[in-house]
Order: structure tokens, then sequence, then C-alpha cells
């Protein structure tokens, strides 16, 4: 990422730094990028259409599409100006608004849960990373050339029955997303991206081409678009939500950490406006590629996370070009992915230096390493723990596994919880006119927003999660 001063790259700026010294972005487009890159990644491309399929299509995406408009994009605008406001990480972002705003400094509890959620998603995302790097392999091969169904869904369990392969892909991902975070090389992997996410663009785009020639897409849009609210359930409307805040990486304090290296010129709504727009843009073109196949093929759209590895394979095996094209997606999949895993990681590394004193390699070596163990439970998960259900007992979690639950209670307990904290924190305790200062909104558009984050998202949330433990 291009920072202005020389030297330090996002997060890693000093502790005792104003704005002006830690260096900002240079322009706005180099914040979208930085945000663009947590944000896009296997949340909408593996995720969204699993979760999409699993609940039952229109209804879930109508709410999904809802919480992003409705609590995603104001949160999103809370994080990065109180980024922006306090002017350093997270903790120490929140610690200087306190002091300025006269607030509790407890409220550093946002920065915690970010700390936990990244380091608890990173160990399962970088397994699902580890599957898009096998399958380049799988696709450069040109094994899945004229595959079937069957064919395609054996290749996929395969993978999934060898804990060794799958730990070693796990470790290739996790060792890629450590290397940049110890050496902050982060500028040249997101000037990279600015190629790489349209490029991801357009091969999906070339894919929904294909899904288009299969016949069925018009029953794929009507499975995506159009309602049924029979198929929504309560526990669909808890996933939707909590999807809005994993997809958009929100609730991580990860927003807050870019937020804090924007210029004050730049304007806050237009630039989360355009990520989240970019980011549902994405997501929603993998669902057009994704569920004409699954259509077309007889298959289950409620087959759950390998949904992509079993429907895309396919569209690859038989398109013209399908190994270099499918080669090239998974490739930039990777990419997506890693961009995503890198912001996943920082939280925590950033943490252990700036309250631990430890330096950078240390604490990525620490805190990454230990990711990757936990990452082991994930990969056991699939094979020789698939039955083991540790919280079964709780009626919302039977038959949940490991990776499962790690799963639901980031995505849907642990991001929801700290986008609550934030709402809370910009709807209640924050300085109005500091906030009206840093949005710099036209009144009517300002209070809209205060009215979103002071009411409607607590409110969102807290009928969700009341709902969902009844
Ligand atoms: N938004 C990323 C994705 O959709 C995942 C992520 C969540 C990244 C939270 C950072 C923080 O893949």
């Amino acid at each position: 990422m291009s920072v202005s001063s020389s030297g330090s790259a996002a997060y890693s700026g000093s502790l005792e730094g104003s704005n002006a010294q830690r260096g900002l972005w240079s322009s706005r487009f180099a914040f979208i990028l930085a945000a663009t890159g947590s944000a896009v990644g296997l949340g909408n491309i593996w995720k969204f259409p699993y979760v999409t399929g699993e609940n039952g299509g229109g209804a879930f995406v109508l709410v999904y599409l809802l919480c992003i408009a409705i609590i995603g994009i104001p949160i999103m605008m809370a994080e990065v100006m109180i980024g922006r406001r306090g002017g350093h990480s997270p903790v120490n972002s929140i610690k200087a608004i306190a002091q300025r705003d006269g607030l509790n400094p407890a409220w550093k509890l946002v920065g915690a849960v970010g700390i936990l959620a990244g380091f608890l998603i990173l160990s399962f995302y970088s397994v699902i990373g580890g599957w898009a790097i096998s399958y380049v392999g799988t696709t450069a091969s040109g094994q899945l050339s004229g595959q079937t169904a069957d064919a395609v869904g054996a290749i996929f369990s395969g993978l999934l029955s060898n804990p060794g392969t799958l730990l070693l892909w796990h470790t290739v991902f996790m060792a890629l997303v450590m290397l940049v975070v110890a050496k902050g090389v982060r500028s040249g992997l997101e000037r990279a991206v600015s190629i790489l996410m349209p490029a991801l663009f357009v091969l999906l785009l070339i894919v929904v081409g294909y899904a288009m020639t299969t016949g069925h897409f018009g029953q794929a849009a009507a499975f995506l678009f159009q309602p049924d609210f029979s198929k929504l359930t309560t526990s669909g409307v808890l996933v939707a939500l909590g999807h809005a805040f994993f997809t958009l990486s929100l609730g991580m304090a990860v927003m807050m950490a870019y937020g804090s290296y924007l210029p004050k010129k730049i304007s806050i709504a237009k630039t989360s406006i355009t990520v989240s727009v970019i980011d549902t843009g994405v997501a929603l073109l993998a669902g057009l590629a994704i569920f004409p196949i699954v259509f077309a093929n007889g298959l289950e759209p409620g087959a759950g996370p390998g949904l992509i590895f079993q429907t895309l394979p396919l569209a690859f095996g038989q398109m013209p070009m399908g190994s270099l094209f499918g080669t090239l997606f998974f490739v930039l999949l990777i990419f997506a992915a890693w961009t995503s895993g890198i912001s996943l990681l920082e939280p925590i590394v950033e943490w252990l230096e700036e309250q631990k004193g430890m330096n950078r390699t240390v604490s990525t070596l620490g805190a990454g390493v230990v990711c990757w163990a936990l990452g082991i439970a994930s990969i056991l998960s699939l094979n020789l723990w698939a039955d083991f259900a540790p919280l079964g007992f709780i009626p919302m979690l039977e038959g949940k596994t490991i990776f499962d639950l790690l799963d639901f209670f980031t995505a849907n307990i642990l991001l929801p919880l700290g986008g609550l904290l934030v709402a809370l924190m910009a709807g209640w305790v924050m300085s109005k006119p500091a906030m009206e200062k840093e949005l710099a909104l036209s009144p009517g558009t300002f209070n809209l927003w205060f009215v979103t984050v002071r009411f409607i998202t607590p409110i969102a949330v807290g009928v969700v999660f009341i709902y969902n433990l009844m």
C-alpha cells in the first residue's frame, strides 16, 4: 500500500505518532484498495454461495443485502471514523478518544474482541485457503476436463479425507500470511491487488458467461433473487447478519486500523460505500456463477462448505480453455484470501508488539504458529473428527464440528458483538460535534447515520441475538 511518508506501512505506525507522523494513505484509492483487499476474500466466493444455499436462497440474500445496507455500511463508517479520529492502532485509538471525550477506557474491549476474532477466524480460514491452493494443481493438471459431477465430488472428498494433504496446504497458506505480516511487505502485494482483483472479477464474469449456457441461469437467478420467506429461519437471519460482518471485515477493528491512515479530506461515507458495493458485487457474481452449475448438474444447493469446490471445477472441466481459466481462478482466489488473511493476523501481532513489547518477527511467529496449530483441529473436523460435536448438547449447536463451531462463534457471535460495541460507542458516548466534523456529511445524512448507529444497529443485533438464544 502506498503510504506517503517513507517506510511505515499501515499498522506498523509508532504508538506515540499522530496521524501526520505515521504517514497517510497517498490517496482515497490506496485506502479503498487495502480495505477491499481485506473485505473481498473467501467470504465472498467460498462462504456466500454455500450459506445462501444452506439457507434457502432469495429470502436469505435479501436479509443479507439489508444487513449490508443498514448495518454494515454505517458500522464501517463508524469504524473508519473512530480509527481516523483516534489516529493510532485500534486499542490505542480508542484509548486516545476515551481520554479526549472522557469515555470509559473499557471501550478498549472492542479491540480485544477484534484480536480474538481475527485469530480464531484465521485458524480455519487458512485451511480453506489451503483448499484453494490445492485446487490450483488439480485444475492445472487437467484432471478435471470433461468430468462428471460425481467424479468432481470424489476429487473433493478425496482431499477432505486426507489430513496430511490438508495440513500441507494449510501450512503453506499460513506461511504466506505470516511472511507478509512479519516483513511488512504489504505495499507490493497491495499494489498487485489493484490488478488481481479486477482480474478475479473478469474471471468470475467468464464463469457467469459459461453458467448462462447451462440452461439453468434463470432458475439460479430466481433462487438468488426471488425471496421465499417460508425458507428463512431465525438462525438464517443470524447467519445473514454474521455474514454481513464477516464479508465486510467488520466488528474486528480492521477498518479502524485502516481508517487511522485515511487523510482528513477524504469522505468516509463515499469510501465505505465503494468498498461495500465492490464486496457485495463480487459475492453476487459468485452466486450467479455457481448456482446455474448446481442446478444444471442436479447438485444440492445446501451442500455446505464444499460447494464451490464441487461446482466450479465442473464448469472449468467443460468450458473451452477451462484448465487455464480454472488455474487462473484459483490463483486469484488465493490472492484474495491472502490479503484477507493478512488483515486477520495483523491485529493480534500488533497487540503483541504494542502491549507485550515483542518485536514484529517474534510476535508474528508466535501468533502464527499457535493459530496454525489451532487450524489442525479444523482439519481433523473434516475427516477423523467429523462426528465429533463437542457442544452438541446445546440444541443450536447440534452436530457442529470444531470447524463449524469456530465459524459459528466468530462470524455469528464475536463479529456482531464487536460491531454492536462500535455502534454503541459512536451512537451513545463519543462527542457528537467531533463525529460531525470527522464525517463531514450534510446534516440530514449525518442524522440518518447517527440514528442508525444509535438505535437501529443495536436493536437489530440485539433482537437477532435474543431470538436465537431463545
Ligand atoms: N472479509 C473477509 C472475507 O470475506 C474475511 C475477513 C473477516 C477478513 C474479518 C478480515 C476480518 O473473506
